[in-house]
């Protein structure tokens, strides 16, 4: 299985994953890392020796070329599948349309609960004593496609945004490992999962 990596961060879900696929054993390839600006996280791509590319985002109302411009750089490298890691960008309808299911997403919470571009902060906010990490099919939603794997994370007292978030983040990539390894073996059928939302 051929995957592409989407970051704008420091993309450590990425390294995981990264480090995971370099593994012979692994039944899945990262051919290609893209970012959506100069994101740190490029460099675990050169430092595994992976091709990157940048779409730079120009700001709201040029969305659908960015889009235009993703799905040209993605047509290049024709992927099996596409993993959102830390990508902070809603994808335009057109680079849904043209990719989901093989369209998969990390969270930092416990979808449906905290979806968007704060859920860490949204969950501490709530004062809950946990949250959770998920890994979900993109659709045209908001964090919103049918869910693929979660697991509960503790929130504990004195947590902040950041303490919260480091301790989701390795719940988060061993679920987007263990999930990418279950689509390459074809324990995990994208299409099925896609088709049994609601
Ligand atoms: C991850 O928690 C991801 O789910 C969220 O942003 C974070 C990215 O972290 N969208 P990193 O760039 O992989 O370190």
């Amino acid at each position: 299985l051929t995957v592409a990596v989407l970051i704008s961060g420091a993309g450590s879900n990425l390294r995981a994953l990264l480090e995971a696929a370099s593994d012979p054993a692994f039944p899945a390839r990262i051919v290609v890392v893209g970012a959506d600006r100069e994101a740190s996280g490029l460099a675990h791509a050169e430092e595994f020796g992976i091709p990157s590319f940048v779409v730079p985002w120009r700001g709201g109302d040029q969305r659908a070329e960015w889009g235009d411009e993703l799905l040209a750089q993605l047509d290049v490298w024709q992927p099996d599948l596409v993993v959102l890691s830390g990508l902070m960008r809603l994808l335009p309808p057109a680079v849904v349309a043209a990719w989901s299911p093989r369209l998969v997403n990390t969270h930092p919470a416990y979808l449906p609960e905290f979806p968007g571009a704060h859920g860490v902060r949204d969950a501490l906010a709530a004062g809950v004593t946990e949250t959770g990490a998920s890994v979900i099919v993109v659709d045209d939603g908001v964090d919103s496609g049918p869910i693929l794997a979660q697991e509960r994370v503790s929130v504990l007292p004195g947590d902040d945004e950041h303490s919260l978030h480091e301790r989701i983040k390795p719940v988060e990539r061993h679920l987007l490992i263990d999930v990418v390894r279950r689509i390459a073996i074809g324990e995990l059928d994208l299409d099925l999962a896609a088709a049994s939302t609601p």
